[in-house]
């Protein structure tokens, strides 16, 4: 191989390498992005499908909470949750101080709303 083939192909290549760079630098970015938009409704279902579904699914299978029927359980969810304090239920379950807070974002959103 001489020195002008590698040069050449260098020369060649330099753009695409750049170009491949920017690319990933820009999905980064909307990522960041993304995470920022997520919703007070869409972090809420994560708590809510992490720590209730998984429980209501097996024994109170009337209430499984989805994005679309969560805010009809809204008012519910308030009473059972922070009223009553009755759910989690059982001890095992339990919201951490950032969970209870991203239900409290939704559930003041949504109640404002009725
Ligand atoms: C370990 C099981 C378990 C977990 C975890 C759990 N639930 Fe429940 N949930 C139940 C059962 C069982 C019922 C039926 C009523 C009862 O037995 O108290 C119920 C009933 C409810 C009801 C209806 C209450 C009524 O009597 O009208 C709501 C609302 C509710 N759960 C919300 C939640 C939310 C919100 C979470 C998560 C933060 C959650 N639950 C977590 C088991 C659970």
């Amino acid at each position: 191989m001489n020195l002008n083939y590698i040069i050449f192909t260098f020369l060649i290549l330099s753009p695409l390498v750049d170009s491949y760079f920017k690319t990933c630098k820009g999905e980064i970015k909307e990522n960041l992005l993304n995470q920022e938009q997520t919703s007070p409704q869409e972090q809420a279902f994560e708590v809510l499908k992490i720590k209730c579904n998984t429980c209501h699914a097996t024994k109170r299978k009337t209430d499984i909470f989805t994005k679309a029927n969560m805010d009809s359980f809204a008012v519910d969810i308030h009473k059972q949750v922070f009223v009553k304090q009755k759910m989690p239920k059982g001890r095992k379950v339990k919201l951490t101080e950032e969970e209870l807070e991203t239900l409290e974002r939704w559930l003041e959103l949504t109640l404002a709303k009725k």
